[in-house]
């Protein structure tokens, strides 16, 4: 197996099976209503780390015009090939960039700034948290709402299942293969919030054979947000959304 590198890289299957392992997982199922009922009307959102898509493109066909920025080119480029399959109409309504969402100033106000599936995790909960704060308040007029879907402290701090060689997730594959996920290594550092987890990806073909596999570093970083959002003119609109039993999506408000 080749050495393990960072989710969402390029040849990471990660990223190659990021909409399947998505659209098989029960513990997303609803994020992006919620997102849609936080605009008051069919405006204008900002999605930081649109990663293939995934909701850039199901609130487009809401009516929504979405500017998404994405730092991985390989979900950037799942963006693209799935944008050529959409209506010309929904298409049109989502433009993708790549951008650092730590260090964004596109010089214009969205009416909602969204930040879905732990995306703020993949940072660290320090100046990179402050700063994507920043990026979300920047880009809002005052009373603008601000999303951000959080893992749980609590299941960031469960051990790795006990028998590390059944997978986590089997999934049926088109054409009848299968991907199989491996939780290989995980540990969660108390003092600095950070959950580290090397997972095992594998494509087995229709007769049961490894056609891929590749090993990938996912680490999530997680703290109280209040504060760091406050440092931004950000203050907290509503408690908490729970999602999925894993996590909860924080909405702030732009003072
Ligand atoms: C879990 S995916 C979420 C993708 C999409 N928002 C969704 O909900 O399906 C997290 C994404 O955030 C991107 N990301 C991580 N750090 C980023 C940064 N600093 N700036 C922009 N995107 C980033 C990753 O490359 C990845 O595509």
């Amino acid at each position: 197996m080749a050495q393990a590198r960072p989710y969402y890289a390029d040849k990471g299957l990660s990223a190659a099976f990021y909409d399947a392992v998505t659209g098989a997982d029960p513990r997303l199922a609803g994020d992006i209503d919620i997102y849609a009922g936080l605009g008051a009307t069919v405006g204008s959102v900002l999605e930081l780390g649109a990663g293939t898509g995934r909701v850039a493109f199901a609130l487009a066909a809401l009516g929504f015009s979405v500017t998404g920025i994405e730092i991985a080119p390989a979900m950037l480029a799942q963006a693209e090939t799935k944008r050529a399959a959409l209506d010309p109409a929904v298409a049109g309504r989502v433009t993708l960039r790549r951008r650092d969402m730590t260090a964004l100033d596109l010089k214009r106000a969205f009416d909602l700034v969204i930040c879905p599936y732990f995306t703020l995790a993949h940072v660290p909960a320090g100046a990179a948290w402050r700063n994507t704060f920043a990026t979300a308040a920047r880009h809002l007029a005052p009373g603008g709402l601000a999303a951000f879907h959080l893992p749980l402290a609590e299941v960031m701090r469960l051990p790795g299942p006990a028998n590390a060689d059944l997978p986590v997730m089997d999934h049926v594959l088109p054409g009848g293969g299968r991907l199989r996920l491996f939780v290989r290594e995980r540990s969660f550092r108390e003092a600095v919030g950070r959950l580290d987890q090397l997972i095992e990806y594998r494509e087995l073909d229709a007769k049961g054979a490894v056609r891929r596999s590749t090993l990938e570093r996912l680490t999530y970083y997680i703290a109280n947000p209040t504060p760091l959002a406050a440092t931004a003119g950000l203050v907290m609109d509503r408690a908490p959304v729970e999602l999925g039993g894993v996590g909860e999506i924080w909405v702030f408000r732009k003072d």
